[in-house]
């Protein structure tokens, strides 16, 4: 006999998340919830231990995150909890610039639990969202259609890509309104984002709401007893990616940023930060999530520098470099 799986609320959850957002031990228990839920009805666990769910994906530049870490990404609760918000709020904010119309939204790098469609859509009808999703990983993708289609999600997809969104070619671009990539990794390190916007935003029209808004790094010099200076920006992706120009091909490296250290004799070493913008005032910063977490560069003692060159290289890896000068 066919096995009847109940399908879970996850409107209540979902809303419940939204109003609990500050309460980090609620939000953690509702999330907990989520991913058992979701757990039950891919068979697909964000803690399983097999070796091809562990493996990295290199997309045409950068590498895409494993399955398994992919759905591990839910349980970041910080992160899951401030991209909804984010998200809802876009989706609210597009609904008034565009009086009543259907919101499109296009979701690149969905992972095997598609948290931004199915946290998302049960809060809205199919006639004011509509999601188009693409994923590298085919066992994440077939995972995400397997998920939407257990929780009764599917009148809100218009299609599923299996692609690389660094390369993607979107056949209408002007119909979409948001698109959303949580692409990234702390110090934006091997992960795609830079090279997805970098692709997809020459294509869409200038007006698509974006989340994460922007992502960008700060190295602030960090002295005894816990004192630091004001953080200076390094690589703002926005920034970088406006001054090279919309439709240009990417660089190999993005210009240098140079920190000068010449006063600052007294400093251990500086302290790499990532700040990720999710949509308007939602924001991630230090030791909020997996993607925030700091990176400290310790000075040799005396210091015989005076500059640090920061460089955001897309080529041969993904990553930001540093050089004392
Ligand atoms: C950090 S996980 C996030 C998963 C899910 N969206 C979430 O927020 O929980 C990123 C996902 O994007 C996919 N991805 C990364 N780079 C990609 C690329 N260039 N093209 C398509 N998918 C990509 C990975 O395979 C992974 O499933």
């Amino acid at each position: 006999m066919k096995e009847e799986k109940t399908i879970p609320n996850i409107k209540e959850l979902s809303s419940a998340l939204l109003d609990s957002y500050s309460d980090p031990q609620e939000v953690e228990r509702i999330l907990n919830e989520v991913h058992k839920h979701f757990q039950e009805l891919t068979n697909l666990s964000g803690f399983d231990q097999e070796i091809k769910h562990l493996a990295a994906v290199p997309t045409a530049t950068g590498m895409a995150l494993s399955l398994n870490y992919a759905a591990q990404c839910l349980l970041d609760y910080k992160r899951t909890v401030q991209f909804l918000r984010g998200i809802v709020a876009a989706i609210k904010d597009k609904q008034k610039e565009l009086s009543g119309e259907t919101v499109n939204i296009f979701y690149a790098g969905c992972g095997p639990y598609a948290p931004f469609i199915s946290l998302v859509a049960p809060l809205f009808k199919p006639s004011e969202v509509q999601f188009s999703l693409l994923e590298i990983n085919d066992e994440s993708l077939e995972s995400a259609k397997k998920l939407i289609d257990a929780l009764e999600l599917s009148d809100y997809v218009q299609d599923y890509h299996r692609s690389d969104a660094v390369t993607f070619k979107f056949s209408e671009p002007e119909k979409f309104h948001i698109l959303f990539s949580e692409t990234l990794d702390s110090l934006l390190y091997r992960e795609s984002y830079v090279p997805i916007l970098g692709n997809m935003l020459g294509q869409l029209p200038e007006s698509i709401g974006l989340i994460p808004e922007n992502v960008v790094i700060k190295a602030s010099l960090f002295f005894d007893e816990d004192k630091e200076k004001q953080g200076e920006t390094v690589f703002d992706t926005r920034q970088a990616l406006t001054l090279h120009g919309r439709t240009a091909e990417l660089p190999i490296e993005f210009p240098l940023h140079i920190f000068n250290l010449r006063e600052d004799h007294a400093a251990k070493g500086l302290v790499l930060d990532t700040e990720v913008h999710v949509y308007g005032d939602i924001k991630l910063i230090r030791g909020e999530s997996i993607l925030t977490t700091p990176y400290e560069l310790l000075f040799n003692s005396p210091m015989e520098h005076t500059k640090v060159a920061f460089a955001y290289q897309l080529k041969p890896s993904v990553e930001l470099t540093f050089e004392y000068q």
